[in-house]
């Protein structure tokens, strides 16, 4: 039997922070209601492309996995926002990381991208059509957002997380996953004029997020809910044999009343979105990371991870750890860096959308 072991692992978080006190002065909020009603506290805002996330995320990755990029037989690039879509961001992540043997493709499922991703090349790995695969989880919110909504713009942040997985004779990596995507939901988050067919019927082009949040929130805990009780029949396991809880980290709110209906304790649970926010796609792997950083990930522990997204996408995976829970190498490529603060980043992205729309 062939398992696909998790052999690496890398974050990228972009500097410049974007506190709830600066979002007052740019929108009618207050913080007490951000922080009540989501748990956020401050998001990072990028500088930079989405691409150069993924690329620091991966370049990290790999130096932990000590592989190199050579040996990637495929990226697949999770992504909400991606830089251009002819050809695809993995093609662009290829060429700066020179991963000259890999495949390469973008996925589009939301927030709930990096598990589909990662389940897809789970089964690959084990199927024995590939043998070393880089996920990544890029997103670059910050710039998709209009920040005269308070009823979205509050929610997310900027940032990139991978994980390198490879062949392995060890029982480890994925166990068991589903995915799938709620019918007659895709209004609940959409943006309807950010496409071809907008061109084509004449309308302008507009990144406008037309958001319901309170209906996302209760299929978001029912969907994560009934996956993870679905991957645990299905592998034979009850939660008292889960170890660690990773969900994606769209709302404190949300996390808790999961956590609750699946009848789980909160010190299982990893949170980061107080300090990073709703980071897409990127969550799971931004959290993964930082609970190996904090010791939280034991060697054998089995963890699950659950998201959702729009679509409206969800999905569930349980995984089993292996033995190493540290890096085997690190690497001094990061981001170039920046004086901005999240505010001035912000600020100029308010003006570029005023001064686009002029243009439409
Ligand atoms: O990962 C996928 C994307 N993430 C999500 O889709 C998140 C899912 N949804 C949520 O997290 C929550 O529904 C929100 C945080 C978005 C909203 O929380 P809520 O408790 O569902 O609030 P609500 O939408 O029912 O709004 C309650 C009130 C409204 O005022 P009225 O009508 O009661 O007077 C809103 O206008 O809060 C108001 N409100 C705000 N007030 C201050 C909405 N946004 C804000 C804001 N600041 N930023």
């Amino acid at each position: 039997m062939t398992y696909a072991q998790i052999i690496g692992w890398g974050s990228c978080l972009p500097p410049a922070r974007l506190t709830n006190h600066d979002i007052t002065t740019v929108m009618e909020t207050s913080e007490q209601w951000i922080t009540e009603r989501t748990g956020i506290k401050t998001r990072r805002i990028s500088h930079v492309k989405n691409v150069e996330l993924a690329h620091v995320a991966s370049v990290r990755a790999l130096a932990c996995a000590n592989v190199s990029a050579k040996d990637i037989d495929v990226i697949a690039y999770a992504t909400t926002t991606a830089d251009e879509v002819v050809p695809n961001t993995a093609s662009m992540l290829q060429r700066s990381m020179g991963a000259t043997n890999a495949a390469c493709f973008d996925l589009n499922a939301a927030c709930t991208g990096f598990l589909y991703s990662f389940n897809m090349m789970s089964d690959m790995i084990r199927s024995g059509s590939v043998k070393t695969v880089l996920v990544v989880g890029s997103e670059r919110l910050s710039s998709l957002m209009n920040w005269s909504r308070r009823d979205s713009a509050i929610l997310f942040g900027d940032g990139a997380g991978a994980m390198v997985l490879q062949a392995s004779a060890q029982e480890s990596g994925f166990i068991q996953g589903k995915l799938g995507c709620i019918e007659d939901t895709r209004e609940l988050l959409a943006i309807p004029d950010f496409g071809l067919d907008a061109i084509a019927q004449h309308r302008p082009l507009d990144i406008t997020i037309d958001f319901h949040g309170k209906e996302i929130f209760k299929n978001a805990v029912t969907g994560m809910a009934r996956a993870c009780t679905d991957v645990l029949e299905q592998s034979g396991l009850g939660l008292e044999d889960v170890d660690l809880i990773i969900p994606h980290q769209a709302n404190l709110r949300i996390i808790e009343a999961l956590v609750k209906r699946l009848g789980a304790d909160m010190d299982k649970v990893v949170v980061t979105l107080d300090h990073y926010a709703n980071t897409s796609t990127s969550s799971i792997p931004i959290a993964l990371c930082e609970a190996l950083g904090q010791g939280r990930v034991k060697p054998g522990m089995t963890i699950l991870m659950a998201a959702f997204g729009a679509g409206l996408t969800w999905g569930a995976t349980l995984v089993k750890w292996g033995e190493r829970i540290t890096p085997l190498g690190s690497t001094d490529v990061d981001l170039p860096p920046t004086d901005k603060t999240g505010l001035e980043l912000i600020q100029e992205a308010i003006a570029i959308r005023a001064s686009a729309a002029d243009r439409f």
